[in-house]
């Protein structure tokens, strides 16, 4: 496993929550990190109603409904299992948030994994640098 620049501290996300990420300096999307039933979750912030995706939240870390069991888009109201990422509600139905796997690590830092899909190395190769 190639090791990842933290996101944040284990200890700055509890449990119901969900904050947002840049994965690394620059980076045009960002990750969205929840705790739920003490598991960590990732998704691409970048909802997939649209082709190119939508930022999801109305305001910093704004990801989840008032009841807190789902997360959603603040454009056009869909909603998303938070452990599935599937869309359960709205425009986007039998579409799902692209997964961005993490871990927290032993030092209690919360880090992408490998199959985390774009990574600063791939892309970094892309833009032909
Ligand atoms: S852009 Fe997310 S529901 Fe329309």
């Amino acid at each position: 496993m190639t090791e990842r620049a933290p996101l944040c501290r284990g200890t700055e996300i509890a449990e119901g929550e969900a904050r947002g990420f840049a994965p690394w300096p620059g980076a045009r999307k960002q990750v969205i990190v929840l705790r739920r039933g003490g598991r960590l979750f990732g998704w691409l912030d970048s909802c997939p109603h649209y082709q190119g995706g939508t930022p999801m939240a109305w305001k910093r870390d704004g990801y989840l409904n008032a009841a807190r069991t789902r997360l959603i888009c603040f454009s056009h109201g869909a909603e998303f299992d938070p452990e599935t990422g599937e869309c359960t509600l709205g425009p986007c139905l039998g579409k799902r948030l692209r997964a961005m796997p993490v871990i927290e690590d032993t030092d209690g830092m919360v880090r992408l994994t490998d199959g985390s899909g774009e990574t600063p190395e791939t892309r970094t190769r892309s833009e032909g640098s």
